[in-house]
């Protein structure tokens, strides 16, 4: 028998990018619980019309927890929905041993990250042959901690692609800890902001100007900060591109 709950990876925000098994599920589901901060209301279009439909952003873990068994006990099917994929900075871990503790099974169906979104966004690809083989994907220690050995100055040692989330609203210590780990100024670096949302933008440059750029912008949320030589193809020979005064 199909498991009642599902935690499913609801994509980056344009609904298109949702997998068809996401979708199908969401068209059964009698109960959906979904990240409204971050997830596009327009998947619920996809809800029957009689689906009980709760937001999350708001709530805490033993109150979805609470909902979920419920509707379980009742026999009915629950769609969690996690934005991008649920495996990153999804929070699903505790969700699941809450899961475990009162003995619900449960199936996670993956999603499309936003990490995903933004590399297509920029139309670059994370991993370049002789220019980086490795995706660090981390953020700026904020109210959650960061492993000491993580911490983003001692992950810029490597010189990697790197995505960093949860950080933009901080993109000055970004800036700050990665400069500081060795990454070099003339790095090139973006933010996508909403990747695949109708609003979606994008903004380019490099460590050495990306703090003012974002700020200027007033974007502090929804984004993803990306870093690295990939995002230059072609920088061994580094031009104008990286000159002070040249501007996208
Ligand atoms: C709680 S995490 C969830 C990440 C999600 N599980 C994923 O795979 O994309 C939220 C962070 O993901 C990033 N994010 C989520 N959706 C985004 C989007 N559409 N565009 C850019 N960044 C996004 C931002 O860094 C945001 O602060």
């Amino acid at each position: 028998m199909a498991n009642p709950v599902y935690f499913i990876g609801a994509g980056p925000g344009d609904v298109d990018l949702m997998t068809v098994k996401a979708r199908k599920i969401i068209e059964r589901a009698d109960v959906i619980i979904y990240a409204d901060s971050l997830i596009n209301e327009a998947v619920l279009g996809f809800a029957r019309l009689d689906a009980e439909i709760h937001k999350s952003a708001r709530m805490s873990l033993p109150q979805t927890t609470a909902i979920i068994a419920g509707a379980v006990k009742l026999g009915k099917t629950v769609a969690r929905l996690q934005s991008g994929d649920p495996a990153i900075f999804g929070a699903i871990q505790e969700q699941m041993v809450a899961l475990d503790e009162k003995g619900i099974e449960y199936e996670i169906i993956p999603g499309v990250s936003s990490l995903f979104a933004s590399a297509a966004a920029l139309k670059r690809e994370l991993t370049l042959p002789e220019v980086s083989q490795t995706v660090i994907i981390t953020r700026l220690e904020g109210k959650t901690p960061v492993p000491e050995a993580e911490q983003l100055r001692k992950l810029a040692a490597h010189h990697s692609t790197m995505a960093v989330f949860l950080s933009s609203s901080m993109i000055d210590s970004v800036v700050e800890e990665l400069l500081a780990g060795g990454y070099l100024p003339t790095t090139p670096a973006a933010v996508v902001y909403r990747a695949s949302w109708q609003d979606q933008k994008i903004i380019r440059g490099t460590l050495r100007d990306l703090a003012e750029k974002v700020k200027a912008s007033g974007i502090n949320k929804q984004a993803l900060i990306l870093v690295g030589d990939f995002l230059e193809p072609g920088t061994g020979r580094r031009s104008k591109l990286y000159d002070e005064n040249f501007t996208w």
